[in-house]
């Protein structure tokens, strides 16, 4: 099949390259030159494990191209995707759909022969029927038919996730939608991956609503984790306590500093406005942004503690990890993006390494002293602070890390250590909900 793909970040990239590796024929399509002259020399716009090897292999075999123009391939298309992106909207936190929409406006004065147009990126409710209006609107001749099918793709693991997901969920309202969605994702059924059809509404709602109750679930341990500490107990047993039991289930119960990144924060948030529209609000989901979002910015007071005081003048604090989680560079909504400046504000000096995430947190992070590995961030800090579980962190040199600090005090935000572990090596460690280990 031939498919055109609109929009080359984050989705659209991995979608597009893993359609092509499914053996369809695929144009990538973005208004940015400066992307697809990268994209067309091998060269990733993007951190995400597996991706350069798979496009440059689908490239090589002809399966995959990347172009500024998408005429020709929207033309030739048996299905488009529109895979922009949808920013908050500034003041009010709905999704800025301009882009979905001029994207729908290009697609109409293109199409040929009946097309499939499928939204990727994740769209409030009734978006589908807006791009329909908008393109019967334009093009009255038009035979065509408009199809949600989000993604639920984690960064770090999206080629996984697109290859071998839980389920695809496709929305119609046109039953010739539904054998040329089949026949897309047709190297699926190798796995048996259900493949579910809904109404279109229904699939653009089942996308939020799947990210409102993961944003739930670890908003629920991260708060139970506070119980844990203020009760003696470990947040991490009551997780595997509970996770055991299949209706529960063991993941994302994980208590850290919050949960960040360009999905929960966004999406939860447009979902709480939607409802409210409708008339329906969310109450669990409000809450669960405003626990978040405070969230974050407690972290900082941890770090406090753990040095005696707010008043940080003098000190220096080492943050090993940027982003929003570990196998990115993203940090879009990163919880280290509230902890820095909140530690500098209480007059602390922040040194900090990320494996990936530097370029993009200088951007982000004024004032703060980038080092070049974990022991130069370490080196000559007061405390060491774990903000994103890379693997390179979980294997710190421990002697070492307590020789570089000044004392060796560790906050560990992520549960990396053992607090008994840290204890025998002699640090003054404090993690997540689990019972503090003096030296
Ligand atoms: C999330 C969803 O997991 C994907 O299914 C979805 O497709 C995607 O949003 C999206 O809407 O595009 P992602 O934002 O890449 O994916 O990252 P997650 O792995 O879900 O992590 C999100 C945040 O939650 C991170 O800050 C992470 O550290 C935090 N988290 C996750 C926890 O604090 N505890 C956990 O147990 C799990």
């Amino acid at each position: 099949m031939r498919v055109a793909m609109i929009g080359t970040g984050y989705v659209g990239l991995v979608s597009g390259a893993c359609f092509a590796d499914f053996g369809h024929v695929v144009t990538c399509v973005d208004k940015d030159a400066a992307k697809i002259d990268r994209l067309n020399a091998g060269r990733m716009p993007i951190y995400e494990p597996g991706l350069e090897d798979l496009v440059a292999a689908n490239v090589r075999d002809g399966r995959l191209s990347f172009a500024l123009d998408g005429a020709d391939a929207i033309r030739t298309a048996d299905a488009v995707f529109i895979a922009v992106g949808t920013p908050s909207r500034r003041g009010d936190g709905h999704a800025d759909l301009s882009y979905v929409y001029a994207a729908a406006e290009e697609i109409a004065d293109l199409i040929n022969g009946f097309t499939v147009i499928v939204t990727k990126s994740t769209v409030p409710v009734g978006t589908g029927d807006e791009i329909e209006r908008i393109i019967r609107a334009r093009r009255p001749d038009a035979d065509f038919a408009v199809v949600s099918n989000p993604e639920f793709l984690r960064e770090g693991a999206a080629i996984g996730d697109f290859k071998r997901p839980d389920r695809v969920v496709v929305g119609i309202e046109d039953e010739r939608a539904r054998p040329l969605m089949t026949e897309l994702y047709r190297p699926l059924n190798l796995n048996e991956t259900p493949i579910l059809f809904t109404g279109r509404r229904t699939s653009e709602l089942t996308k939020y609503a799947a990210n409102a109750f993961l944003a739930l679930k670890i908003t629920f341990i991260n708060e139970m984790a506070d119980l844990c500490e203020s009760l003696g107990a470990d947040v991490q047993q009551v997780a595997r306590g509970i996770g055991l039991d299949n209706r529960i289930g063991s993941k994302f119960l994980h208590a850290g500093p919050g949960y960040g990144g360009s999905c929960f924060p966004k999406d939860t948030l447009a979902l709480v406005r939607t409802a409210t529209d409708a008339g329906s609000p969310l109450r669990l989901i409000e809450t669960t942004v405003e626990i978040n979002d405070a969230r974050k910015k407690a972290m900082a007071d941890r770090v406090a503690a753990a040095l005696g005081g707010t008043d940080l003048k003098g000190k220096t604090v080492a943050l090993l990890g940027l982003t929003f989680k570990p196998n990115t560079d993203d940090m879009r909504d990163a919880p280290s993006l509230d902890v820095a400046p909140a530690l500098m504000a209480m007059g602390a000096t922040v040194q900090a390494f990320d494996p990936e995430g530097m370029h993009e947190a200088a951007k982000l992070m004024d004032g703060v002293v980038f080092r070049d590995g974990p022991y130069d961030a370490v080196e000559g800090a007061d405390v060491v602070v774990i903000m994103t579980e890379w693997d390179q962190f979980r294997a710190l040199d421990l002697d070492r890390i307590k020789l570089l600090l000044k004392q060796p005090v560790m906050v560990d935000l992520r549960n990396v250590y053992r607090p008994e572990d840290m204890k025998a090596r002699g640090f003054h460690y404090s993690s997540i909900g689990r019972p503090e280990s003096a030296r």
